[in-house]
């Protein structure tokens, strides 16, 4: 099976074909970035119109990459949600418009599904089951995989996700979107033990998460250390940047040591924009050595959006027979736990 691959659940035009028996053939990304920068976040309609500008090109391109002409592709997949409903709007109309006219199946692809098993497209992929943390710009959770489809949600954000937290704090600190990088790159220049800022709810028992806590502290560091409306100086926007990435990272390796510690699993997978962290990924790795279980990561552009993680999980899908009617599907919230087993 050769299936095209569509991801414009966001601000990236992702597109990608990936075949059964040979992997991934060719993908190509298109990161809106630069459009919407100046606005501090994703202009939905900014989105939805540049979808519309770079999809078919890009589709061509990666059909070329590929060695590929349309009567090769044997199915489509694109994200379906959760997103933003005009951007999955487009990648759905386009997706499913292209499967009718080649007369192939098409499925939409849940976005987190997609994250879920970005890291199976990777030399080494973990097997089932395992735990995964998904830490994304609109979600972080812990879920226990059994299979594709077979999901169990043991935690969930309560309030702001761990990139939305990233995001925002860069924003206090005047940096540019989207702020995980940002926050993670002046980290580095960070004192580790000048500020120490909470780890919200990991004194209590549970695997949820709440992150708008450590916003507001982040907040009220920035504005102590501001003379009039000037930012604090270069030191120490560092230490807050480095006391911040410290209290997000400990808290998600808390959850995560305890969730393994519950399911008694071996294998952790992280997947979404914010598994491309670094110090997230070693700290991990340490904290869960002791515990004799391992850590899997996709490689840096298959963390955070993409067209090959949407392929992937479409073409693992199509081939067990799953595939949508003629409808368009967009749907901006869709539970994860509701997806159907492979089966
Ligand atoms: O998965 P993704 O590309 O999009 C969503 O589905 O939301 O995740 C984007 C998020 C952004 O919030 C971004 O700031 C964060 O992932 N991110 C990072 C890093 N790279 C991306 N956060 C922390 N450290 C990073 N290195
Ligand atoms: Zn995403």
């Amino acid at each position: 099976m050769r299936v095209l691959g569509i991801e414009t659940s966001c601000d990236e035009t992702g597109v990608a074909v990936y075949d059964s028996d040979r992997g991934l053939l060719a993908h190509g990304l298109y990161s809106q970035i630069e459009i919407h920068a100046e606005y501090g976040g994703v202009v939905p309609e900014l989105a939805s119109r540049d979808h519309v500008r770079k999809l078919l090109p890009m589709i061509r391109q990666v059909l070329a990459d590929a060695d590929c002409v349309a009567a090769d592709i044997t199915g489509v997949a694109y994200t379906a949600g959760p997103g933003l409903v005009g951007a999955l709007m487009v990648g759905g109309s386009v997706g499913r418009s292209l499967a009718y006219a080649w007369g192939v199946p098409a499925l939409g692809v849940h976005h987190m599904e997609g994250h879920l098993l970005a890291p199976m497209l990777e030399e080494n992929p973990p097997g089932f089951p395992f735990v995964a943390l998904l830490v994304s710009g609109g979600h972080t959770m812990l879920v226990r995989v059994d299979g594709i489809g077979e999901y169990e949600i043991l935690g969930e954000s309560l309030d702001d996700a761990a990139g939305e937290a990233f995001d925002k704090a860069a924003k206090m600190l005047d940096l540019d979107y989207p702020g995980g990088p940002q926050i993670a790159l002046l980290a580095e220049q960070g004192d580790a033990s000048r500020f120490r800022f909470p780890r919200p709810m990991t004194d209590r028992p549970g695997l949820d998460f709440s992150f708008s806590g450590l916003k507001t502290y982040t907040l009220n560091t920035v504005a102590k250390h501001k003379d009039d409306a000037v930012l604090p100086d270069e030191q120490t926007m560092a230490d807050i940047a480095c006391a911040f990435q410290d209290a997000v990272v400990d808290t998600l390796v808390i959850k995560c040591r305890r969730a393994i510690e519950q399911t008694g699993l071996s294998t952790l997978v992280i997947a979404g924009g914010v598994s491309a962290n670094v110090v997230l990924r070693q700290r991990l790795e340490t904290a869960l050595a002791k515990k004799n279980a391992q850590v899997y990561y996709a490689r840096n552009e298959f963390c955070t959006d993409n067209g090959a993680m949407i392929a992937y999980a479409g073409c693992q899908r199509l081939l067990h027979g799953q595939h949508d009617d003629l409808k368009i599907l967009a749907q901006p919230r869709w539970p994860m736990d509701t997806l159907p087993a492979l089966g």
